[in-house]
């Protein structure tokens, strides 16, 4: 494996399970040191009795690696700097932020609970919005203070889910959209301290989709995690400084890019709303569909 990372210091959110996991170990691979950050939480968020967090460091020493853990909650405000500012006294320095953990509360927008709801904000657009923010203070800090752009990066978790759409998900959905717009526009904001942004959309095969469907063992192993993560660590990497504000898709057989919203036909505007109305038939049908799950227009 080669040293693409060597000596950088990487965060990785929700990192004791599946994808993060992936991340993590990659990430030391190539010569990292990471902060293994996990509560330890069931795909609902509620806690578990033990934190596998332990286990993933321990796998990282195991190969040479450096890595500590950090239990705190990513959707703190308080817990997110406590993450950043371990990084920072433990390494001396922090390179790289990946806003991994997340939760699942499906539900059916009809019968969708308030507190389903606002579990799943919070754990994926606060708990995106709260590390980045705290490392991102301090990259324009050290910007400042240096001369200098730095090579921060922040590389965020959205979904198909949410930027192509998935019935049975508006919580989840939502957030994922969110954070591939907060991501493009992070990136846009950053990009004068030399700190890129950008998200993954990974598709594999962990506890939070191994119920979806059946799966054989030739789907499982092209949705293993390993086949995500490395996109993820060449975003990590000095060498991607001109990629930002992109949203990546990865996992079951491809790596691709996600192409956003554009604007598609148009027409002058008209005051009388009944009289716009055979324009508006015009325009959809002059558009580009939205697109299914599998990223390609809808029949
Ligand atoms: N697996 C997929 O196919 C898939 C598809 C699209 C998006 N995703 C996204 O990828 C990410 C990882 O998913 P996964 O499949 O590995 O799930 P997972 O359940 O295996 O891992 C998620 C991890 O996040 C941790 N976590 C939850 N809340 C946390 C919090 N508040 N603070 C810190 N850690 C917390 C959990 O303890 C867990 O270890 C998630 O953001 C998920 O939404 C996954």
């Amino acid at each position: 494996m080669s040293r693409l990372c060597e000596g950088r210091v990487a965060i990785v959110t929700g990192a004791a399970q599946g994808v993060g996991r992936e991340h993590a170990l990659l990430l030391a691979k190539c010569g990292a040191k990471v902060v293994v950050n996990d509560i330890g939480a069931e795909i609902d968020g509620t806690k578990m009795s033990d934190n596998p967090a332990y286990g993933v460091v321990d796998e990282i020493k195991a190969m040479g690696g450096e890595a500590v853990v950090n239990g705190d909650d990513v959707s703190s405000w308080e817990g997110s700097k406590r993450l950043v500012d371990q990084a920072i006294s433990e390494y001396g320095k922090l390179d790289v932020v990946i806003n991994n953990a997340g939760i699942l509360r499906d539900r059916m927008l009809t019968n969708m609970t308030e507190d389903e709801w606002d579990a799943v904000m919070q754990v994926h657009l606060k708990g995106t919005f709260a590390p980045s923010r705290h490392a991102a203070a301090h990259w324009r800090q050290l910007s400042k203070d240096t001369g200098k752009p730095t090579t921060g990066r922040i590389i965020n978790t959205s979904s198909t889910s949410g930027i192509y759409g998935n019935v049975g998900q508006t919580n989840y959905g939502a957030a994922k959209a969110g954070i591939a717009a907060f991501s493009i526009i992070a990136a846009r904001e950053l990009r004068r301290y030399g700190v890129t942004v950008n998200a993954l959309a990974p598709t594999a095969h962990t506890r939070m989709t191994e119920n979806l469907r059946e799966y054989t063992p030739e789907d499982v192993e092209q949705r293993a995690p390993k086949w995500v993560s490395p996109v993820v660590v060449y975003l990590a990497s000095e060498k991607s400084q001109d990629i930002t504000g992109r949203v990546f898709q990865a996992g079951a057989g491809m790596v691709a890019v996600c192409e956003g919203w554009r604007r598609g036909a148009q027409v002058d505007p008209l005051e009388d709303p009944e009289a716009l109305g055979p324009f508006v038939h015009e325009m959809v049908a002059a558009s580009k569909k939205n697109v299914g799950m599998d990223g390609f227009d809808l029949d």
